[in-house]
């Protein structure tokens, strides 16, 4: 059996991003009951670090146990009852993940699709929903399978508003890297994935719920069909009476906890600049390196690159050298981009200069000699 002392890695993939030195030692605190007095402190000052993270005063604010998928199945499940109509925005594959969850909770699912790497514009979703009333619309703010930023949410939100639907947004790419203001934008449910931007370990979906989505439950005829997921349970632990639904995953909380403190240490405008210099940096270096990209510069991610691969590159040799000979990961494309583009994440912690020029060195041996 091997003890376990696993060699660091930069990790320039889609998630997770290398954890700052502060949040692993974090972790590494002693256990506390779930109950404990500490851990309630804790617990308030991460739900008000997530409230100025999702530029938020909503209430209901927290992280839920599980990853980023956690995030997605409680956002939908909570707010569908059978036969409710949805509306999702599918552009890659975690918006068609979202209609899929959506049909097992038994809603009645309309898409509107576009290819992969594509955005929606505020005026096609008021065409659909004038079409026809929807409970609910749901959207990805960045797609992780291509690297696309969708630009206008606010406006999205607000056309879904005139039409009497709530809105729901992934940011679990986005959160931490690129601006999303949760009240200005009008939101309703938001969730995110502790491993990417926000520099935690996988693990927590921090979520936020807006008053009018909140009302929307107590009207529900049927109890929330995943009870491990059921927010209005969740809350009663993470509000005043700290009722027991489960014990949080703690040492995860502890590494959260610090990994919001530094985002608050940072100020959100000095690290959402930060990361765009680093992109930037990046797409200059690659395009010196004669890489074009998947995604035009206006929609591009600051948190997440798609550079094409090169003709003639083995995409998948230069991932393994780039691991075996710096000990840096970068991550491959899926779906109808397999083999085509890289996915080179800067989030978070992972977000530096100094890793923007070692990938940009590394590969230039690798692209040209291939
Ligand atoms: C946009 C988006 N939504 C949801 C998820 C699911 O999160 P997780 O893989 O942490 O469960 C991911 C993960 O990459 C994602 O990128």
């Amino acid at each position: 059996m091997h003890s376990l002392n696993p060699t660091p890695r930069i990790l320039l993939g889609p998630g997770p991003s290398t954890l700052p030195p502060s949040v692993l030692r974090a972790m590494a605190a002693p256990m506390v009951g779930y109950l404990d007095p500490q851990l309630m402190v804790y617990l308030g000052e991460i739900q008000e670090m997530l409230r100025y993270t999702f530029q938020t005063a909503n209430e209901w604010t927290f992280p839920l146990s599980g990853t980023g998928t956690a995030g997605m199945e409680a956002a939908l499940a909570n707010f569908i009852e059978p036969g409710d109509a949805v509306l999702v925005l599918v552009n890659g594959y975690f918006g068609a993940r979202l209609a899929e969850i959506a049909l097992r909770h038994r809603a009645q699912v309309d898409t509107i699709e576009h290819p992969w790497g594509q955005v929606f514009t505020p005026q096609e979703v008021e065409t659909a929903l004038e079409r026809k009333p929807y409970k609910l619309l749901a959207l990805v703010h960045m797609e992780t399978s291509t690297g696309t930023l969708q630009p206008q949410v606010a406006e999205i939100a607000s056309a879904a508003h005139r039409h009497g639907a709530l809105v729901l947004l992934d940011t679990v790419a986005s959160l931490g890297g690129a601006p999303v203001a949760v009240d200005a934008w009008d939101l309703d449910i938001v969730y995110s994935g502790s491993q990417k931007c926000l520099s935690a370990p996988p693990g927590m979906a921090p979520i936020t719920i807006s008053e009018r989505a909140r009302r929307s439950l107590e009207t529900r005829r049927t109890p929330v069909d995943v009870w491990y997921l059921d927010l209005p349970l969740i809350a009663r632990y993470w509000g005043e009476t700290h009722a027991y639904h489960h014990p949080p995953p703690i040492s995860s909380l502890y590494g959260l906890h610090e990994s919001l403190r530094l985002i608050v240490e940072e100020g959100l405008e000095a690290r959402f600049a930060r990361h765009r210099a680093n992109a930037e940096r990046l797409w200059e270096g690659l395009e010196a390196l004669g890489m074009d990209f998947f995604v035009p510069q206006e929609y591009r991610s600051p948190t997440l690159s798609t550079p094409l691969v090169p003709d003639g590159v083995d995409e998948a040799a230069v991932r393994r050298r780039l691991l075996e000979e710096y000990d840096l990961e970068i991550a491959g494309g899926f779906g109808p981009l397999a083999g085509k583009i890289w996915r080179v994440g800067l989030m978070g912690y992972s977000s530096s200069r100094a890793n923007v020029d070692l990938l940009l060195t590394a590969l230039e041996g690798m692209v040209k000699a291939e």
